[in-house]
């Protein structure tokens, strides 16, 4: 029977359209998929969209609609996108769904059972943008930053349910402990740790001064806390708590992929619930760097926010996927410029792969008359190409299990810069002049083979030039039907298929 893997992203406020942050983390999360779909994994790939809480209630309210139609409106946009982006998530969740609804209630239900629950009063702060509980010396740090920086943190005085959190301070810790690969990397897994050992205090759960939000089903003055319904969709989505086969198959997660910027909540408040309904944790909480646009924090007020459509449009969608996971180490922070992207495109994508397909193809037509050449006299030149081919296998699959994306992908760069390489030491044109067929054949049979092994390689990533490329060289296979297997292969082309060189894979900008 096949592993299972089960992969996670945030689930989107819809107080705003998506921007290239949502993008990122979704299509990293699509590569993952895709990879280990194509290593033969059962996979289940959720995203979503997170609908409750004040932040939304309000911004309904400022566009005079009711939360729901503004949620209603918002996901559409969501949910083309990720259409556009060829994302092949497996099932979208919105928190206003009844099953999770359902799936809420009952996790509270077990989590009251338990004894961690208790009525009590709330007094203190709340950032309304971020949806979370301000300490005083947080607040402090706040008003030190200039008007225009500063959140808008209000004062709350209400009844509500707390979550008894300070209990888990020593069971997180131990858990940190002794689950390395728990929260990544690891310069973030540390200021997790230095976070709670700064001590936990218990957590307010449920609201009780505005009502978008799910009722407690036992006291419906109460409406959940918009972290902790939001937290349990990743239970909801596999049927939590009805469907035991599903979540006995998926459960625990495999990886919530998250952007730093909530990764307490994934990583303090989520395994604390976990462990207090008896439910196991996620395996690896996977937390993403910032992307800052030509240097800048992204903001509406910047004007500057990336439009994740438009960039798909303008450059192409594959294009758009291949920047974003080569451009910075899947982690840290990095920028977004259109310097920086048509630098890619040119250079990479272009001059790179796009080159070496366009001019083996073009030799293939212009010397064997479209028709692949038998590998006949073969050199010691050779041997490199054929063996960077299986190492380049190896490095790629070594780096995508560490989650190490744009490793992955200069490893796949280095074996096309090897086979440009290798056609302008060996210079099939003048082997054609000289009447070298046999040689002649042998390379460029190679560099058709290789190709082919490249094209499996960087599906995940660019799923449609993949098949592009396979098309071009005559090789009807899917790459989804097939999996990373065939990448492992050497020789696998037959001599006589017929190529297209078509149309350049990459425009030149
Ligand atoms: O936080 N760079 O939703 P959200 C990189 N609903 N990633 C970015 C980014 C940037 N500049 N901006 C946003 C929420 N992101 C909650 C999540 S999960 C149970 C609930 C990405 O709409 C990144 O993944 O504010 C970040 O964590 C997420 O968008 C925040 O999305």
């Amino acid at each position: 029977m096949s592993k299972s893997f089960y992969i996670t992203t945030p689930i989107y406020y819809v107080n705003d359209v998506p921007h290239i942050g949502h993008a990122y983390t979704t299509i990293a999360a699509d590569v993952m998929a895709r990879y280990k779909k194509i290593c033969g994994e059962k996979v289940f790939f959720l995203t979503g969209t997170d609908e409750h809480g004040q932040k939304i209630e309000r911004t309904a309210k400022q566009s005079g609609k009711k939360p729901i139609e503004l949620a209603d409106e918002v996901v559409v946009r969501f949910k083309d996108l990720w259409k556009v982006l060829n994302i092949c998530n497996d099932d979208f969740i919105r928190t206003t769904e009844q099953r999770h609804k359902k799936a809420v209630n009952e996790i509270f239900k077990t989590i009251h059972g338990k004894g961690d629950i208790y009525l009590g009063e709330y007094e203190g702060w709340y950032d309304v943008r971020d949806e979370a509980y301000i300490t005083d010396s947080q607040y402090e740090e706040f008003m030190e930053l200039s008007q225009s920086k500063r959140p808008i943190i209000e004062r709350v005085k209400e009844k509500s349910y707390f979550f008894k959190l300070s209990e888990y301070q020593q069971k997180l810790l131990d858990y940190y402990k002794n689950n390395p690969d728990f929260i990544k990397p690891e310069n973030r897994r540390n200021e997790v740790i230095s976070f709670v050992e700064g001590g936990l205090r218990d957590l307010s759960i449920s609201r009780t001064s505005f009502s978008w939000g799910i009722p407690i089903e036992s006291d419906d003055e109460h409406v959940i806390y918009v972290w902790f319904d939001a937290l349990t969709n990743y239970l909801t989505a596999l049927g939590y708590p009805d469907n035991k086969k599903m979540v006995g198959e998926y459960w625990p997660a495999d990886f919530h992929f998250v952007g730093k910027d909530i990764l307490r909540f994934h990583a303090v408040y989520w395994p604390a619930f976990l462990m207090s309904a008896g439910l196991q944790l996620p395996k690896t909480v996977f937390a993403h760097g910032w992307w800052t646009i030509e240097g800048e924090k992204m903001s509406k007020s910047l004007g500057n926010v990336i439009d994740p459509y438009k960039i798909a449009e303008e450059f192409g969608v594959d294009v758009f996927r291949y920047f974003l996971l080569r451009e910075i180490p899947f982690g840290q922070d990095g920028d977004f410029s259109r310097d920086s992207l048509i630098g890619r495109i040119n250079g990479d994508l272009a001059n790179g792969l796009g080159n070496l397909v366009s001019r083996t193809l073009g030799m293939v037509e212009k010397y064997f008359d479209g028709l692949i050449p038998a590998a006949a006299q073969v050199e010691t030149i050779d041997d490199k190409v054929v063996n960077k081919a299986a190492d380049t296998a190896t490095q790629y699959m070594n780096f995508m299990e560490e989650v190490s994306f744009s490793k992955a992908l200069f490893s796949i760069w280095e074996f096309i810069a090897l086979l440009n390489k290798y056609i302008d030491d060996t210079a099939p044109w003048s082997l054609s002049k000289k009447g070298e067929t046999g040689r002649l054949g042998t390379i460029l049979y190679n560099c058709c083979e290789s190709i082919r092994v490249i094209s499996i390689l960087i599906y995940p990533f660019m799923p449609s030039t993949a098949s592009d490329i396979l098309q071009k060289i005559g090789c009807d296979m899917s790459v989804e039907d097939n999996g990373i297997g065939e990448a492992k292969k050497w020789g696998v082309l037959s001599a006589q298929s017929k190529v297209v060189k078509g149309a350049n894979l990459f425009q030149k900008i």
